[in-house]
């Protein structure tokens, strides 16, 4: 019976030892063989034929795939002949044309990344046919982007890693090899300085300066690989991804469905696409700077509108501006501002939403937000005042007293004069 245990137990180290302790070497192992086994690497180290963009990082040598997993043949053979023979399934480099497809090969079969990264999504090369890119190709124009052009082919580093080519920050300088090349661009009619507008727009400095991952890189906007400008219709739907609010007030404005007869951008009408800048209240109402009367004029509805949303904002403003003056005042003065300052935080708040309200472009709907923004930044006026009142009712109150008090020394100095007179 000891014996039996003794046996078991044995049996069971052993098995542990082999497992246990061999399983990562035999990985190790399985990554070292691989690379040492692999003289298409070896070979073409040796002659100095490394493509140029080769880097060691790259996601697909990570996942122990060797050149003959994307190119074929056999990476066991030293011989070049061998090696890269048909017979042993070579196809070599691919044309311009076959980079989708050749990517595909793996990137579109679900069965197998799932055995790699089941969260990597499988559908880029049918997104990506479906794209200006995609299309073009497909006719044989040798300038568009295909997969490498966007990834590289053998420096292809995950897409959340910082030194990818398609890491969010990277995004702009990397669809700018192409966007930003005037000779190229102009074959196509089209413009090259969505970089340029899009660096000084406010989200150009978010992102690429101020570092706000949250803001939108050019895919953001056009999809990585349906890379497509949004349409007249898409365009409010592809800013209300992060600006719901905005776009929702906007589909339900009256403006919204004359946009979509007359085939206007959405958004991009007033605030462009690639040059979006801080807006202001001179964007609204009928001054030089407004967006309004590029198509409203004297006398229709949009125009009075328009006028009266600026000048109802400008009221606020002033309200506002104001409210604050009288805050600064007591905080100076040294009385109770505490309150006055969550009411006036409540009111600015207002102002804010109000600015995100006139996209429904409803008089009603605006005047009704601005006056309850107006009623708060009342009573935080009335609040102040309250404030500066009582501190010159004490200060008044001070006086009063000092000058009884000095009446009543007077009168006793007189009092006692008095007596040592009647003395004396
Ligand atoms: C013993 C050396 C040697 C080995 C082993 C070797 N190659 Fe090559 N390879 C070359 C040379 C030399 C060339 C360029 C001359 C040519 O075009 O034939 C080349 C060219 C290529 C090209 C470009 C061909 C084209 O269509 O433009 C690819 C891709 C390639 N090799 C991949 C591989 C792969 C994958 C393996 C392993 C399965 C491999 N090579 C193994 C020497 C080698
Ligand atoms: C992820 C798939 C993939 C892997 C892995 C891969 N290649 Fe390539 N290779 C391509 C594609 C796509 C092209 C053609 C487009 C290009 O050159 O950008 C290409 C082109 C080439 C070319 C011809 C053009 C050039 O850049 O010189 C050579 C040579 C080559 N590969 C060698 C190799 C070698 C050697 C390895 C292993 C270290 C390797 N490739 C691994 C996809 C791959
Ligand atoms: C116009 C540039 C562009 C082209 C062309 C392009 N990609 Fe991408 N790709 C991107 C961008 C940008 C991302 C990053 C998306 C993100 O941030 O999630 C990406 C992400 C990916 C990912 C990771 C997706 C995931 O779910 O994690 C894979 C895989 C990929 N691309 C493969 C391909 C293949 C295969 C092709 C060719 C059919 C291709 N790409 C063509 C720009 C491009
Ligand atoms: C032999 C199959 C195969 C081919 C061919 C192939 N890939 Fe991959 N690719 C993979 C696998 C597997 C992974 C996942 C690696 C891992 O485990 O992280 C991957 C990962 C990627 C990623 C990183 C996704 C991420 O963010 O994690 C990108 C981008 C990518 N491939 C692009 C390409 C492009 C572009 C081509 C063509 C030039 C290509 N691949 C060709 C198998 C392949
Ligand atoms: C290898 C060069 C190249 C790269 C890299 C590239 N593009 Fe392009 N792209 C082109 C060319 C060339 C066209 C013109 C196709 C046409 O209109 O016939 C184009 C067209 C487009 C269009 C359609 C424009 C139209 O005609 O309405 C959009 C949108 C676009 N690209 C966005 C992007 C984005 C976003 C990126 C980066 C993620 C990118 N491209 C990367 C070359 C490139
Ligand atoms: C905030 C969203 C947004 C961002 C970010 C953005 N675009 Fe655009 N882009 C648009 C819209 C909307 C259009 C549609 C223009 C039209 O059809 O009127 C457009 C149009 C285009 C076009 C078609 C040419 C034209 O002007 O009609 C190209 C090419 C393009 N963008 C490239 C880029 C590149 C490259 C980047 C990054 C540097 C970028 N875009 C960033 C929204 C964006
Ligand atoms: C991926 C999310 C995203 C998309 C898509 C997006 N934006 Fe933005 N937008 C932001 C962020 C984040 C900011 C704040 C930037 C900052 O810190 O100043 C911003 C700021 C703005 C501002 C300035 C707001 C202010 O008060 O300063 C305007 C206007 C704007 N976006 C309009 C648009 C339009 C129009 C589109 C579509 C063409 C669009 N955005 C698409 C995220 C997005
Ligand atoms: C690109 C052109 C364009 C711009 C810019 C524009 N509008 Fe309009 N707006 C229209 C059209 C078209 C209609 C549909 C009715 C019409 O023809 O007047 C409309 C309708 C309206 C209406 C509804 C009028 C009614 O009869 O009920 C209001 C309100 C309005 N606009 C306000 C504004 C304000 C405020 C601005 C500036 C922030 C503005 N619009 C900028 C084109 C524009
Ligand atoms: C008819 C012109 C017009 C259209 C269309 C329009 N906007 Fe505006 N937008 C304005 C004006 C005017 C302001 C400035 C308000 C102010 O500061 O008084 C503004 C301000 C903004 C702001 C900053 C204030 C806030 O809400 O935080 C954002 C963000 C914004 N718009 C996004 C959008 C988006 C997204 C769309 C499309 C769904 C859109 N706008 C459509 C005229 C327009």
């Amino acid at each position: 019976m000891r014996k039996r245990f003794f046996y078991l137990l044995a049996g069971s180290l052993t098995i542990f030892l082999l497992y246990g302790t061999a399983e990562p070497e035999k990985k190790e192992n399985k990554l070292k063989q691989t690379v040492k086994k692999d003289h298409c690497l070896s070979c073409h180290t040796e002659i100095d034929n490394v493509p140029k963009d080769f880097n060691e990082n790259d996601v697909h040598r990570h996942a122990n795939l060797t050149c003959a997993s994307c190119h074929g043949g056999d990476p066991n053979s030293d011989d070049q002949d061998v090696a890269m023979s048909k017979s042993k399934g070579f196809v070599g480099a691919p044309s311009k044309k076959e980079i989708p497809q050749f990517c595909g090969k793996c990137h579109s079969n679900i069965n197998y990344m799932r055995t790699y990264q089941p969260r990597i999504a499988t559908d880029q090369v049918s997104q990506y046919y479906t794209s200006m890119h995609g299309k073009k190709l497909q006719e044989g124009d040798q300038n568009v982007a295909d997969c490498s052009s966007c990834h590289t082919a053998h420096g292809i580093i995950a897409v959340k890693d910082p030194r990818s080519t398609v890491y969010k920050l990277n995004i702009p300088g990397t669809c700018n090899k192409c966007h930003g090349n005037h000779e190229l661009m102009r074959k196509y009619n089209l413009p090259s300085n969505p970089l340029e507008e899009y660096s000084k727009s406010v989200h150009g400095i978010a992102l690429l300066k101020n570092q706000d991952l949250g803001a939108p890189a050019c895919n953001d906007c056009h999809g990585n690989h349906g890379a497509q400008p949004p349409g007249v219709a898409s365009v409010s739907h592809v800013c209300g991804t992060c600006h719901a609010s905005n776009m929702d007030y906007f589909s339900q404005s009256p403006m919204a469905k004359a946009f979509q007869e007359k085939n206007f951008h959405g958004c991009e009408q007033c605030h462009s696409n690639h040059l979006i800048l801080k807006p202001n209240d001179e964007m609204i109402g009928v001054g030089k700077d407004s967006k309004c009367i590029e198509c409203h004029s004297e006398g229709d509805a949009g125009y009075s509108i328009a006028k009266y949303i600026y000048t109802s904002i400008s009221n606020l403003k002033r309200g506002y501006a104001a409210a604050d003056a009288k805050y600064q005042e007591v905080k100076q003065k040294g009385m109770n501002d505490i309150d006055i300052g969550f009411v006036l935080q409540d009111a600015k708040q207002y102002i804010i939403q109000s600015r995100t309200m006139i996209h429904t472009f409803d008089s009603t709907k605006i005047a009704g937000k601005l006056a309850e923004g107006m009623g708060i930044i009342n009573r935080a006026s009335v609040m102040g005042q309250k404030e500066i009142d009582e501190y010159y009712t004490r200060r008044n109150g001070f006086a009063a007293a000092t000058l009884v008090f000095l009446v009543f020394v007077v009168a006793l100095y007189f009092k006692i004069k008095d007596k040592e007179k009647k003395k004396s």
